[in-house]
């Protein structure tokens, strides 16, 4: 495995080199980047002690939460906990029908975990993908380090598809909760979203850079929020180059085609020019909607051991799935972009999360960088990875916030969205849609679920809590709607779009009105014996948008009732009530 690597890789002693011979670990070692301290032979005891901290931190945590639950503790505060880490030696099949739901990693009862020395290396800057070409260095790197992580031993903990599988582990259910054994650990879906996301591009970037030898590395961000980086970045399109991939969708992903940051498996017929305004105005408008709310960017708390809550993403990760999908395969298991369990097999999956970080911390920069939840169970919530001396490291989000701590940021670059763009509908569709008045009846929800129908857009008169807000109350209270128990096939993508109108009295003009944001969940499926597609576990799933900003667009502030509508863009799904409610802020509006 040694000639894998060139020579210049040096500094592992030689008594490092010894003990690595007698090793009797499974796991391949890259010559002369780490040795670990003392023997790794004499496992068990003495590594398993050194691992069961966290093991035994997790189980006292849950069992203060039974004893809550069970009424020996009282409070509601005692039931949560952080999602900890599941215990390794516990991976099972996953939900990766491509993958003939494998995709598990080797596991070495002997490792112990650690804690991670976060890197003390010079700031290192992540530039727009559009522009290395033109910076022929470090594109050449990049090439080199994914070209190594590839030829690594496939069991190798650095390999590129073990690092790939870290994705699909997390994602596709290959573990289930410490103390649990039929709650996932799930990385997307709530608040866990960004950060876990934030430090798996961190250690496969130190990693690369390890296997160059440069810690100034850093991987570059899909600059789709602009019109220059809205294309597939060309970087990825070499055939010849490690960084290409060939499950793409082919349409997309060659001759310029623009992104569309609404994708559902339908081609936009829009021109170029109107996708762009369109995907500027959704990012403005994701920025605009949440900036006073963290949840509604960032997604929904997520808590150990919870089983029945509402999974809800932030606008943020909706944004992000359309990419996703607009990658992949339009086929079959919609590889390797469109389905969790492959994702990160394509280089450009790093790429595009390094833009979804940015947006991130971007966010976090309007928002005066305060910290998004105080909350504990947000903050402690606990994850392990490989670092950069493969060694298994525990983090928790409360260290990641702040990108510099580990020692990264972003190119600064101009950000057409925030500026003034016109987001709302023409003044001739405005006019059109009052002048030709079909005024419908339109009904109130009630209290059955309904199944949206894609000819047939939902469209429901739900009352405002309260009108005529004044200043002061928009900043303590955000007015948000929530739609509960959504509920999709899972083998299908699903998603719908959100729009908003005021009525005229109980009735509703043909227009949809004003755009405020979607629901989208990519397709999560298993193999089922027979190879047929089964669907991944079920779960419902809520949507919140903010409407504050897009009501004194509308010009609706003094409107009792609002027309929202729905409209099914893909898949099967199914809404359990539509409401409008008022959340507490966290953040005054900047923009
Ligand atoms: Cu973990 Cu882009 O997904």
């Amino acid at each position: 495995m040694s000639l894998l690597l060139n020579s210049s890789f040096t500094g592992a002693s030689s008594a490092c080199l010894l003990h690595r011979e007698r090793s009797r670990r499974r796991r391949l070692r890259v010559p002369g980047v780490t040795c670990r301290q003392g023997s790794n032979d004499d496992r068990s005891d003495a590594a398993r002690q050194k691992q069961s901290p966290l093991l035994l931190d997790r189980r006292d945590i849950l069992l203060g939460g039974l004893g809550g639950l069970y009424g020996v503790t009282a409070g509601p505060k005692v039931l949560a906990a952080p999602i900890m880490p599941p215990d390794l030696s516990t991976c099972h099949p996953a939900t990766a029908p491509a993958l003939d739901n494998k995709c598990c990693p080797p596991y070495d009862p002997s490792e112990t975990i650690s804690e991670y020395g976060f890197p003390a290396t010079p700031l290192r800057v992540r530039r727009p993908a559009h522009l290395m070409k033109d910076d022929q260095e470090h594109l050449d790197k990049y090439k080199e380090a994914v070209r190594r992580m590839k030829n690594l031993p496939a069991e190798h903990p650095w390999n590129y598809y073990q690092q790939a599988n870290i994705h699909c582990q997390y994602c596709n259910d290959a573990y289930f909760q410490q103390n649990t054994n039929d709650v996932p650990v799930q990385v997307h879906f709530s608040w866990i979203f960004l950060p876990w996301h934030r430090y798996y591009l961190h250690f496969y970037e130190r990693i690369l850079g390890k296997l160059i030898e440069d810690d100034t590395f850093t991987i570059p961000f899909w600059n789709w929020d602009t019109k220059e980086g809205m294309t597939f970045p060309a970087i990825f399109e070499d055939a010849s180059s490690p960084l290409y991939d060939p499950k793409r969708d082919q349409r997309h992903v060659t001759g310029g085609k623009i992104l569309d940051l609404k994708y559902a498996y339908i081609e936009n017929p829009a021109s170029d020019s109107e996708i762009i305004r369109e995907n500027l105005c959704f990012i403005q408008k994701t920025f605009k909607h949440s900036q006073s709310l963290a949840e509604l960017f960032m997604g929904d708390p997520v808590r150990a051991g919870e089983k029945e809550n509402q999974e809800a993403n932030g606008q943020l990760e909706v944004i992000h799935n359309a990419t996703h999908a607009w990658v992949g395969e339009p086929d079959g298991y919609k590889e390797n972009m469109g389905d969790f369990s492959t994702a990160a097999r394509d280089s450009v999956f790093y790429c595009h999360h390094c833009n979804v970080d940015r947006m991130w911390d971007i966010y976090r920069n309007l928002r005066g960088n305060q910290v998004e939840f105080q909350d504990n169970d947000w903050l402690d919530s606990t994850f392990l990875f490989h670092d950069e001396n493969e060694q298994l490291v525990k983090v928790k989000i409360r260290d990641c916030l702040n990108p510099t701590k580990l020692r990264y940021t972003f190119e600064q670059v101009p950000l057409p969205w925030l500026g003034k763009i016109n987001c709302q509908k023409t003044a001739e569709t405005k006019s059109k849609a009052t002048t030709e008045l079909s005024l419908t009846r339109v009904g109130e929800f009630g209290t059955t679920a309904q199944a949206l129908d894609a000819s047939n857009p939902l469209r429901v008169i739900v009352a405002r809590p309260k009108k005529n807000r004044k200043k002061k109350e928009k900043q303590e209270k955000v007015e948000v709607i929530q739609i509960k128990d959504i509920k999709v096939t899972t083998n299908e993508t699903a998603r719908f779009d959100v729009y908003v109108a005021v009525p005229y009295g109980d009735l509703a003009g043909p227009d949809y009105g004003e755009f405020a944001g979607s629901f989208m969940r990519l397709a999560h499926r298993k193999k089922g014996n027979d190879g047929t597609q089964e669907q991944g576990p079920k779960k419902k799933g809520k949507l919140k948008l903010g409407i504050t900003p897009l009501l004194e667009d509308l010009d609706a502030e003094d409107a009792d009732k609002l027309v929202i509508t729905l409209v099914l863009r893909t898949g099967s799904v199914t809404v359990g009530g539509v409401s409008i409610n008022l959340l507490q802020t966290d953040a005054p509006a900047v923009i």
